[in-house]
């Protein structure tokens, strides 16, 4: 298998730092009394974020209750329940070559693959890799989409080598695009809103494939979308692809999501089922889940002050973008009123998002007595000189926050495994089912991992939870996405 990496090798899980948030003054001498103490704001944080087993029951309830409203009827929970449109899934017959485009975070991504069918299975994939530049977030439509479309005719002036296109065809592509999007057809669908930071003007309301169209028509660029797939759908696809007791697909990253395999008899709002197999995939949207999530004041301020106000609180509470920034906001408290890092409050603490979540990641991996990495990230990020008892105070803070992001996200997933297990009875919990995990947060973050399962583990109980795997599906939704354009492809194929 041939890799091609671009720009930037790795898929990273935050935010840049200049995300729009409404900065605080600027605050320089701390000003608090003395009677507070980092370790009383501490303990009341774990208090505030703690997820014994009831709340972690609470959550997995209602994320089923909710799942199951939102299927009832249009706009009937947080959850939007959207249909993808794919009721047939890969089964490793798929031959060609196909394109795939990755758009849903801080990086976009461009992917070719050579499909050779059951026996030659990949034959080759390429792919590359490049930044959104942070002002395309923020600027219009047109801007984006031919940034997306320019990077895509560079990348497929280079194909050569093992790739090739029947003779007749254009090329097709699997276009993941991560945010939520109503679907009018597995080739069409329209922005509903952005999240993750973007804020770009003019796409919300309208078909994100006729954006991309239109784009690689003004770059003279001659492909087709043959589906347009969440990041989640193409995740369970190219999961499914290696492994046919894949059911859940799950995303944590800069931003979180889950989507599942639902029978079309359970879904009421779905008018008009056309789908063959009984089958479809629902993307939850779950990131807008909020039902009974232990939620501090750091949340409820940024929440506030962010560019979605009431929207997104699960995500809010469990992904990368946003980890590192309640982390900050703890700790900018801490250093204001406790004098954590002595008497002056750092500058660069005040500035939202200059922690991120890698940082608190790494600074969890410190072992050493003197939490020397911790003081490192802490000077570098924050400008303090911080002392031993600072740091573990520091870490204590961070743990608090992963942990509770972890153990929500543990519980989240047996909220669909619940609804599912209801509606098919022992087809979930009485066999081996796989949750396919994908997303930075997920893949980096070890502690956040464990918690996660953890909290799977106590829910479901050792038996049952012997069954459940959770695996990480790395970068399976290009691939994915690429098969789902097979699947759908214009073109007549025998598989
Ligand atoms: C989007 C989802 C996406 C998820 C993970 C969320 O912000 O709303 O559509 O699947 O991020 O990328």
């Amino acid at each position: 298998m041939s890799v091609t990496a671009g720009t930037l090798a790795v898929r990273s899980f935050c935010i840049t730092r200049s995300a729009k948030m409404v900065s605080r003054p600027r605050v320089v001498m701390a000003v608090g009394s003395n009677t507070i103490s980092g370790a009383s704001i501490l303990k009341k944080l774990q208090k505030d974020c703690a997820t014994p087993l009831p709340v972690l029951r609470h959550v997995a309830d209602a994320m089923a209750d909710d799942m199951r409203a939102g299927l009832a009827v249009e706009g009937g929970s947080e959850l939007q329940m959207i249909l993808s449109y794919v009721d047939a899934l890969p089964t490793g017959n798929e031959k060609g070559l196909f394109y795939a485009l990755d758009l849903g975070g801080t990086n976009f991504r461009v992917l070719r693959v050579q499909l050779g069918g059951k026996e030659e299975r990949v034959i080759s994939t390429e792919f590359e890799q490049v930044s959104i530049p942070p002002e395309l977030m923020f600027g219009t439509s047109e801007e984006l989409f031919d940034f997306i479309a320019s990077v895509l005719a560079k990348f497929a002036l280079k194909e050569g080598g093992k790739f090739h296109l029947q003779q007749g065809r254009t090329r097709e592509i699997g276009f993941t695009f991560s945010f939520p999007v109503k679907q009018t057809s597995i080739d069409s669908g329209i922005l509903i809103k952005w999240t993750k930071g973007f804020a770009v003007s003019g796409t919300a309301g309208k078909d994100v494939v006729a954006c991309l169209n239109e784009a690689m028509k003004r770059q003279k660029l001659d492909m087709r979308v043959s589906a347009l797939v969440n990041d989640t759908v193409g995740t369970l696809a190219g999961a499914r692809y290696w492994d046919n007791d894949v059911m859940v697909a799950v995303i944590l990253g800069t931003g979180t999501n889950a989507c599942y395999v639902e029978r079309v008899d359970a879904i009421p709002k779905f008018q008009d089922p056309s789908s063959t197999s009984g089958r479809t995939i629902v993307n939850t949207e779950w990131g807008a889940f909020s039902n009974g999530l232990p939620l501090t004041e750091f949340d409820r301020e940024m929440d506030a002050e962010s560019i979605n106000p009431r929207e997104q609180i699960f995500e809010k509470t469990i992904s990368g973008m946003y980890l590192g920034e309640i982390v900050r906001r703890v700790l900018l408290r801490m250093a204001e009123a406790a004098h954590l890092f002595g008497h002056s409050v750092p500058e660069k603490l005040l500035m939202p998002f200059s922690l991120r979540t890698p940082d608190i990641c790494a600074m969890q991996q410190d072992t050493s007595k003197d939490l020397e990495e911790v003081g490192s990230i802490l000077y570098d990020v924050a400008g303090v000189n911080s002392s031993t008892n600072a740091r573990n105070i520091v870490i204590d803070v961070c743990d608090t926050i992963a942990k509770r992001g972890g153990r929500l996200a543990g519980a989240g997933i047996v909220g669909i495994l619940q609804k599912m297990e209801y509606d098919s009875k022992g087809l979930i919990f009485g066999k081996r089912t796989v949750v396919a995990m994908d997303g930075g947060l997920y893949e980096h973050y070890p502690q956040y991992r464990r918690y996660l399962q953890e909290a799977v583990t106590e829910l479901l109980g050792p038996e049952i939870s012997r069954n459940i795997v959770i695996e990480h599906s790395k970068d399976g939704s290009g691939i994915g996405a690429a098969l789902l354009a097979a699947t759908n492809s214009k073109y007549e194929h025998d598989f």
